[in-house]
């Protein structure tokens, strides 16, 4: 779909999070400043119930857990090196709890995503413009 402004991509984070299910995972791909933490703000936002300013990405210390009914694990990979460094942190096993994972820069650990991954792009077409797709590998 192509989201014209920052509210059409929140908008369309927040009916993207209903469909949402327990052990969902989510790989946010795009370039920097795509918007992947607006779209992981409107589904934090719609899913545990917080308000989108309370929603930070992560950037330093990779996770940020909402620890509501259904919990949800905050990712931004950026600074990650790779793979080796997400087992190293002892990561692996939130890919396996009851919750949902949005993961910011999964190609970092592209390896270690299963096959039922939830995979979005959001790619800039001009300034406010984005093009999001939603596919599975
Ligand atoms: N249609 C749009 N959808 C999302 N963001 C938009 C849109 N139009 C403009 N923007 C702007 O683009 C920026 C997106 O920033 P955001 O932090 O969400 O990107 P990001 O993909 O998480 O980047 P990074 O890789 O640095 O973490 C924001 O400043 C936002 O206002
Ligand atoms: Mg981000």
């Amino acid at each position: 779909m192509l989201a014209s402004t920052e509210e059409e991509t929140a908008e369309f984070g927040a009916k993207f999070a209903k469909k949402l299910e327990m052990g969902d995972i989510v790989a946010l791909h795009g370039d920097l400043g795509a918007g992947k933490t607006t779209l992981a703000k409107a589904i934090v936002s719609q899913i545990a119930g917080v308000s989108k300013r309370e929603v930070q990405s992560p950037t330093f210390t990779y996770l940020n857990i909402y620890d509501t009914t259904l919990p949800i694990y905050h990712f931004d990979l950026y600074r990650l090196k790779n793979e080796e460094a997400f087992i190293q942190l002892g990561f692996l096993d939130y890919l396996e709890e009851e919750g949902i994972c949005l993961i910011e820069w999964a190609e970092r650990i592209e390896p270690l995503l299963p096959q039922k991954t939830i995979h979005v792009r959001l790619s800039y077409v001009e300034e406010g413009k984005r093009k999001i797709d939603v596919y599975q590998s």
